[in-house]
């Protein structure tokens, strides 16, 4: 069932085909995230700008959304821009808008043809207004798609999640009628950006880095982590491929034990 979806663009009996079918179909992971770390690196090891390395990371972003579409992912959350980012020299962050707006602009039409809804994840007001309003108008007309759910954390923190959560739980106290006793986990996750959105089951971390750069911090909880070496702007769906293989090996187990 898998193979169908891939056949028109992987080759038989190619590395890819053989990891593809080490997949079990029936035990892909609902929601993958994302953290999509070295564009950087990846830049300097060609004497290029940084720039060019997130360039050459849109090109994976394509490649690992399309596939999440043909393996049946239900919902995809790209760390784009951290709200640590703003340390970044101005020019680099500039770069970076640009480049998310063209992502909108050119990616739009596909987007639409492979019903992917589109969302974001941070504090979207504290963006420029033309990067939040084509972003706003891509949520927007992608709102009634029933297929992949596309999460771009974007100006996103995981404390700083969970500050606008406090925030508005401390509003419903004060206004709302809200009794601090009948606070559970499941007000605050209803209150995260994340409301609605089931928690990931699948993170990976590209570029070697072992560490979560507060990246959904409430959500992870029982996530299970993938870490590898490759660059982002390298990383392709063989690699998408492998990290789902060696999630499939894990046993979940949430702090119970095995068989009960
Ligand atoms: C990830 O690549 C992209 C963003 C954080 C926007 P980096 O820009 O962090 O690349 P490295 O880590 O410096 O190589
Ligand atoms: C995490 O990468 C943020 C994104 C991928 C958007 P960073 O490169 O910003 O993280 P650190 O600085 O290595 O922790
Ligand atoms: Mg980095």
């Amino acid at each position: 069932m898998i193979w169908n979806s891939f056949e028109k663009i992987i080759e038989p009996d190619s590395p890819e085909a053989e990891m593809l079918a080490r997949i079990d179909p029936q035990r892909i992971p609902r929601h993958v995230a994302v953290i999509m770390d070295g564009n950087g690196r990846w830049a300097a090891a060609r004497s290029l700008p940084r720039i060019e390395g997130h360039r050459a990371g849109a090109d994976s972003v394509k490649e690992i959304t399309e596939t999440s579409v043909r393996l049946g992912v239900h919902y995809l959350t790209l760390y784009a821009f951290s709200v640590e980012n703003w340390k970044r020299p101005i020019t680099e962050v500039n770069e970076l808008m640009r480049l998310l707006r063209r992502y909108v602009r050119e990616d739009l039409p596909t987007l639409m043809k492979h019903k992917i809804r589109l969302k974001a994840l941070g504090r979207l007001h504290e963006l420029d207004y033309k990067t939040r309003t084509l972003v706003e108008k891509a949520i927007h007309h992608s709102r009634d798609n029933t297929g992949l759910q596309l999460n771009i954390a974007l100006n996103y923190g995981g404390r700083t999640e969970l500050v606008d959560a406090m925030r508005a739980l401390g509003r419903l106290c004060t206004d709302g009628g809200l009794k601090p006793e009948d606070i559970d986990e499941s007000t605050i996750g209803r209150h995260l950006y994340t409301a609605g959105i089931p928690e990931p089951d699948l993170l990976i971390r590209t570029s070697g880095e072992y560490r979560i750069s507060n990246f959904l911090l409430w959500q992870t909880a029982y996530t299970e982590f993938y870490f590898t070496p490759v660059l982002w702007p390298d990383f392709r769906k063989i690699h998408y491929f492998e990290a789902i293989i060696d999630f499939q090996q894990r046993e979940r187990r949430y702090g119970g034990v095995k068989n009960v």
